[in-house]
């Protein structure tokens, strides 16, 4: 038991060092131009169905480039864009976005939302969001647990339904996946509502 712990906090502080070790905010200004048509030149996109990710934790920010890349996680643009980036380039951009400071929303209170988020649904077996995520959004950066306070309800309620139905599987040991299969659509859309309005 002991010996499972220790291996497992060698391999996330292995993990996190190869990844936020190079990263020079800097650089990683100047690179994002190439992304701003989309997502902002700092991360805060103004179009919902593009993520915003100002603020993000760098070492989940660099993993979707690199989960884009090995096409893990499909989406033919950012497939096609993240073909072209180096390493070094990863870790720039990661740096400068994790860097920068993200908006926020402010939906009407959902109160559906509000409870799935952070007692889950026993009676379907979805678990508290808040449990992995943090009570207010901010997820876990050492555990590659994304922040996702403030990010638009449209891009939640699609990437949620894309875990839901596999179409998204680049969640280590399937924790999305199994998070996401249970929830009704109504339940996404609350859930995803909520969220948008963390702060
Ligand atoms: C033509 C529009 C477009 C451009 C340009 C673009 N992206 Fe994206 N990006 C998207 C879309 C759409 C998604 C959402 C994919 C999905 O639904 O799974 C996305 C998703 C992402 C994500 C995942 C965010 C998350 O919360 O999981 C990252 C990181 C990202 N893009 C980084 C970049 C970087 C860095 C660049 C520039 C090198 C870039 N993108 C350029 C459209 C774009
Ligand atoms: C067991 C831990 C765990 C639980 C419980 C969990 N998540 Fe996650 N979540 C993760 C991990 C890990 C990722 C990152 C997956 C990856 O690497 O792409 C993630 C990613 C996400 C994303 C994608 C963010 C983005 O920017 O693309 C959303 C949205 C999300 N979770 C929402 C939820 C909601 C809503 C719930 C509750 C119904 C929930 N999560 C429960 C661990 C969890």
């Amino acid at each position: 038991m002991y010996k499972k712990k220790l291996l497992i906090i060698l391999m996330i502080l292995a993990g996190c060092s190869g990844v936020e070790a190079a990263g020079n905010p800097a650089a990683g200004q100047e690179k994002a131009a190439t992304c701003a048509g989309c997502h902002g030149q700092d991360g805060n996109s103004e179009t919902p169905i593009f993520p915003k990710f100002a603020g993000q934790h760098a070492a989940y920010i660099a993993k979707q480039l690199y989960d884009f890349k090995s096409q893990k996680r499909p989406n033919p643009t950012m497939n096609a864009i993240s073909e072209m980036l180096s390493d070094e380039d990863i870790a720039d951009l990661s740096a400068y976005y994790a860097s920068q400071q993200g908006t926020t929303e402010t939906p009407p209170h959902n109160a559906l939302g509000e409870k799935i988020y952070r007692t889950g649904n026993p009676a379907t077996h979805v678990a508290a969001c808040s449990g992995c995520h943090d009570p207010h959004g901010k997820g876990n950066p050492l555990a590659v647990i994304p922040s996702l306070r403030g990010q638009y309800a449209a891009y939640l309620e699609k990437t949620l339904k894309d875990f839901r139905g596999g179409v998204r599987g680049n969640d280590m040991n399937a924790m999305m996946r199994t998070a996401a299969l249970k929830l009704s659509d109504d339940e996404i859309t609350a859930v995803a509502d909520f969220i948008s309005g963390l702060k």
